[in-house]
């Protein structure tokens, strides 16, 4: 059974989870097409293992599929509400700091990449990387306040995730400096 088709990748139950599989992209060069959808299989799994306590077990991999543990629990984006925004904000800032030290930074945070657990689980890492550095997980930030403006914009998440994260100052400098430089951006 599908469960979901993004971009990139197929979800499929299976019978012990589900299966990722990176689908072949006609506008890609085959040969291109296949060494990334191999390299961002590798890259995932990688970092699965890396965060074991956040995120989905590996049940099985290969080239261009992994087979994970099944969350059965509701994506944060459909489970936010008024009443648990502040506690679930609080949830994901904490593991998204547990993310960050364990030195990964995510690329794509939204509310559709976790899981209203306890604690939060994380998953779609084929765009992450192995990085410490403040940058790398100022834009992290950056995205993640964006998304929640965007899908959230009735609920205070943001300011919960910060109670949660407690990020130190140059981190928040850093995000400031970020939010600066998109809006120059975006005012082309
Ligand atoms: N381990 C899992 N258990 C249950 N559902 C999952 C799991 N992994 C992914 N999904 C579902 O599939 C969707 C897409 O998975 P994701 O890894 O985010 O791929 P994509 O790159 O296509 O966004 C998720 O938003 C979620 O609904
Ligand atoms: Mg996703």
């Amino acid at each position: 059974m599908k469960l979901a088709q993004g971009a990139e990748a197929i979800i499929e139950r299976t019978e012990r989870g589900v299966k990722k599989t990176r689908i072949q992209k006609a506008y890609r060069h085959p040969d291109l097409d296949a060494t990334l959808r191999k390299s961002r299989t590798k890259r995932e799994a990688k970092v699965l293992a890396r965060l074991e306590d956040i995120t989905p077990r590996i049940l099985s991999q290969n080239e261009f599929e992994i087979e994970l543990e099944y969350v059965d629990a509701p994506l944060v984006k459909d489970a936010l509400t008024e009443e648990n925004a502040k506690e679930l904000g609080r949830a994901i800032g904490v593991v998204v700091k547990q993310m960050h030290e364990k030195g990964v930074v995510h690329h794509d945070l939204t509310t559709s990449n976790m899981f209203a657990t306890n604690p939060i689980t994380l998953i779609d890492f084929g765009l992450a990387q192995f990085s410490d550095s403040l940058e790398d997980r100022a834009v992290d930030l950056h995205v993640l306040k964006h998304a929640l403006a965007a899908k959230h914009p009735d609920l205070a998440v943001w300011e919960s995730f910060i109670a949660g994260h407690k990020p130190e100052a140059a981190l928040l400098e850093r995000l400031v400096a970020v939010e600066k430089r998109g809006r120059y951006k975006n005012k082309g």
